[in-house]
């Protein structure tokens, strides 16, 4: 008897592995600040913030807007950055490529929703006070033709605007197609904290 109570609990805890293998909880204190302070600190962290950028847990901020989309990496500058290789910006600036698993781990934890650490309490667990930058801003914006669009501008990038429509589509719209009214409100927007 005594035996068969032990294989019991062997297999509950093989199996136990297996649930948290599969669904490991990313967070950025604990597991992307490490890599980010290692390879980005020289230029983002200690008080510094090249490009308005800073990745220090107590500071971490975006002036240009929001640089992490929870669940799309994809849209995520800071994930862009890294791992596209038509990107202008390529991070770091300087020195070495990330591994290429720690470019995954930050990839799977923008997925995973970007959370700032494991604790549960409402308005901590979140990059939102900082790491995403300002507020999307809300907003109809015209073009050169007059065409209007309802859209959130989530930040500048390279020269365009970036648009999410109220269906979650996100378009990188060049400024010099936008009307003037709508490109001096998206400049004021990137400005914001500079
Ligand atoms: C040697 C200095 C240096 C290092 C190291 C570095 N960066 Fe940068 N980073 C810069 C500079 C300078 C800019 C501003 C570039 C510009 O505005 O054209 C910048 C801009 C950025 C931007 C905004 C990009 C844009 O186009 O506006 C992000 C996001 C960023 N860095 C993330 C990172 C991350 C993440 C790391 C570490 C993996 C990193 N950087 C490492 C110097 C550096």
């Amino acid at each position: 008897m005594p035996r068969r109570k032990t294989i019991l609990s062997v297999c509950f805890l093989a199996m136990a592995g297996c649930v948290a293998m599969a669904n490991p909880i990313i967070v950025y204190e604990k597991d992307i600040f490490p890599i980010f302070k290692k390879n980005c600190s020289r230029c983002h962290g200690n008080g510094k913030s090249k490009g308005g950028v800073s990745i220090d847990v107590a500071d971490m901020k975006s002036d240009i807007g929001r640089i992490i989309i929870p669940k799309d990496p994809g849209e995520s500058m800071i994930y862009e950055v890294l791992s596209s290789p038509t990107i202008k910006n390529k991070m770091p600036q300087k020195g070495r490529k990330l591994a290429q698993r720690d470019i995954d781990k930050v990839r799977d934890w923008i997925m995973g929703g970007a959370l700032f650490n494991d604790d549960p309490s409402p308005g901590k667990n979140t990059t939102a006070t900082g790491g995403l930058g300002p507020k999307p801003l809300p907003g109809t914006w015209t073009n050169t033709d007059g065409k209007a669009i309802k859209a959130d501008l989530l930040r500048v990038q390279q020269g365009k605007a970036v648009l999410r429509l109220p269906g979650g589509r996100v378009y990188h719209y060049p400024l010099n197609r936008l009307s003037a009214e709508s490109r001096a409100r998206v400049k004021e927007f990137a400005q914001q904290g500079k």
